[in-house]
């Protein structure tokens, strides 16, 4: 995770470009940022703990002139979140910015220990730091420098480095941690990802792994791992910079959970008019992995039930963490669906070279265009859903939900499930769905009276049976993730068998029931939970509205009916609001949850 950017240009505001940038990154890291500038030939750093806000109080007022700086917003991996551990890091001659881990860097700080290095911070960046000046001391051809460094480096690492004794110059090169180069007329970039740079250029260089970046403020020179010159194909971004803007809504998260209806209808009718992801062969394959981490693995929940219960294909879903290091019967006729929105989660990452190692076709279902995840699988679905800045993903999970829709209608399709009635019922809910989800989204109300009840409760318990069941999965990690509660989320039927222990006078306990098969099964769990105290929210669909409700819930909510396809779409983005309202009242930072990071491109 952390953010850097780097910028040497023509102007003499250096540091005011690289601190705009950086605040596009913060959604990569938030517990401390710092600059380093190069003053009249030197190097001075400026860091602060916590938020790049705090760094801007810190520079309000300091005339700093320089026309290069590197900046950085840190996610702590060693070290506590202090001053000291913040980047920039500093030995010798050499200055840098990281993203990422230097696995072996206790092995490496030894080495420099006995040589007489000293080090000020726990941090394995420093180690790197110094790594490279004791390398630099002999070898002073930079780009050799940093080749040498880099070879001895286990891990992964984006770097973005200046030299003392040469002015207005970054290097840059990467491992496993994005870095693309920024291109403008006034000056050259090196940073975390294009958002960095879109106050200033869309125009931008992918930096590959291996490669090293020489960045003045005219021009940008590449080097390829034989340290050969080359050229590389200059990209233009196709997200705008207002697309990181609030545009008037309190916060990110609530301006991402209203583009829903529009994401997902996007979603649905590209599918309905012009793609049958006709080159994925379902009959072809054994079996399909879906592997993701977090709420990408929710959605994944949510695939498996649709594959297996309308496609008739068994499907396994791993947490990528997992099974990276597992022992899998992968072979060439899996189907290995990779699940990300950033498109750089590093465990999800390593699965899909994985699944490639073993010769599975790989699927992509990725949001970030060009991210490695996206570039590295055999066939790439984007979500398209635009950029997602909260911490907490909202039209992330619900556009990989859709996506996996229409990827299970397409093998239903093709294994002759489809019946045309079904398939005239879901294009029929594909064609309402934007206006399902903004009557959705429009009751505010029931939203905050739901908060009210639990906001101040410690503990909360999401049950639900079938697809309800992965849907409560992600419900609850919402709530958690950006309100603090506890909450723990449990197919409807397994409460009982230990954890309704918990379960006392006035526990909150949403229960969803959607699926007309499992209705009854599922009230008869809410009435055990009401039995021991619990206050029941029950969530369910306008199909099963009677005024019986009230026998064994405390709060109903109903929602239109709709066929599977898109039901846990709906409910999902309902309790994104739930989970949004409870936050507020708890004062939490809703955008920027606590120890959190939005991309984890560390293991
Ligand atoms: O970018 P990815 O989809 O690969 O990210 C996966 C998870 O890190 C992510 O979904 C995480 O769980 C979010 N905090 C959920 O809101």
């Amino acid at each position: 995770m952390c953010g850097i950017i780097g910028y040497t240009g023509k102007k003499m505001n250096a540091k005011d470009i690289v601190l705009a940038g950086l605040k596009n990154l913060e959604y990569r890291g938030y517990d401390s940022s710092g600059i380093a500038v190069n003053e009249n030939g030197k190097i001075n750093l400026y860091k602060s703990h916590g938020k790049i806000s705090n760094l801007e109080d810190r520079l309000k007022g300091k005339e700093i002139l320089s026309s290069t700086a590197i900046a950085h917003t840190r996610w702590a991996t060693h070290g506590k979140p202090n001053e000291t551990n913040a980047h920039p890091h500093r030995c010798g001659k050499v200055t840098l910015v990281h993203n990422g881990i230097i696995e072996n860097y206790m092995e490496l700080k030894k080495e420099l220990l006995e040589k007489g290095v000293t080090f000020q911070s726990e941090t394995d960046t420093e180690v790197a730091c110094a790594y490279i000046n004791d390398i630099y001391e002999s070898e002073k051809d930079k780009i050799k420098c940093l080749s040498k460094a880099c070879s001895a480096f286990r891990g992964s690492y984006a770097f973005a480095i200046i030299f003392d004794d040469e002015k207005d110059v970054i290097y840059a090169t990467r491992k496993d941690s994005p870095l693309i180069v920024g291109l403008s007329d006034d000056g050259n970039f090196a940073a975390s990802d294009v958002s960095a740079i879109l106050d200033f250029t869309a125009k931008y260089i992918l930096l590959e792994y291996g490669e090293f970046a020489k960045i003045t403020k005219d021009k940008v020179t590449i080097y390829n791992a034989d340290l050969k010159e080359i050229e590389k194909e200059v990209k233009v971004a196709t997200w705008s910079a207002t697309e990181y803007k609030k545009n008037g809504y309190d916060h990110f998260m609530l301006k991402e959970i209203n583009e829903q209806p529009d994401v997902i209808a996007n979603i649905f009718s590209r599918y309905l008019n012009d793609c049958n992801y006709n080159d994925i062969d379902f009959l072809k394959y054994d079996a399909i992995h879906i592997v993701a981490c977090g709420s990408a693995m929710h959605a994944g929940m949510v695939g498996k039930y649709l594959f297996q219960n309308y496609a008739n294909i068994p499907v396994t879903v791993d947490i990528a963490s997992e099974y990276r290091y597992s022992t899998q019967m992968i072979t060439p006729s899996t189907l290995v669906i990779i699940i990300s929105q950033s498109g750089e989660t590093a465990d999800s990452l390593a699965a899909l070279r994985l699944a490639h190692s073993k010769g599975a076709t790989t699927l992509g279902i990725v949001n970030a265009v060009g991210s490695t995840i996206a570039r590295e699988s055999d066939i790439c679905i984007y979500t398209y859903a635009g950029p997602e800045i909260a911490v907490a993903t909202t039209k992330g999970y619900t556009s990989q939900v859709a996506i996996l829709s229409t990827l299970v209608i397409n093998a239903m399709k093709q294994k002759g499930l489809l019946s045309d009635e079904l398939f005239e019922n879901i294009k029929q809910d594909f064609s309402n769905i934007s206006s399902n989800l903004n009557h959705i989204i429009s009751k505010k109300e029931d939203y905050i009276n739901v908060a009210q009840k639990i906001f101040d409760h410690n503990d909360l318990f999401f049950i639900g049976r079938g697809i309800d069941s992965a849907v409560c999965m992600e419900g609850s990690l919402k709530l958690k993730e950006i309100s603090y509660m506890h909450s723990e989320s449990y197919a409807a039927g397994e409460l009982k068998h230990g954890t309704i222990s918990l379960i006392e006078k006035g526990t909150p306990v949403i229960a969803i029931a959607t699926n007309n098969d499992l209705y009854e099964k599922t009230i008869s769990n809410i009435k055990e939970t009401k039995a021991r105290g619990a206050f029941a929210i029950f969530i369910t669909t306008d199909n099963f509205k009677n005024s019986t409700f009230e026998d064994f819930s405390d709060i109903s909510i109903t929602l239109p009916k709709t066929t599977e396809f898109v039901q846990a779409i709906e409910v999902s983005v309902l309790l994104q609001l739930i989970a949004y309202e409870t936050a507020k009242l708890r004062n939490c930072d809703i955008d920027k949850p606590k120890n959190l990071a939005k991309s984890v491109t560390v293991e």
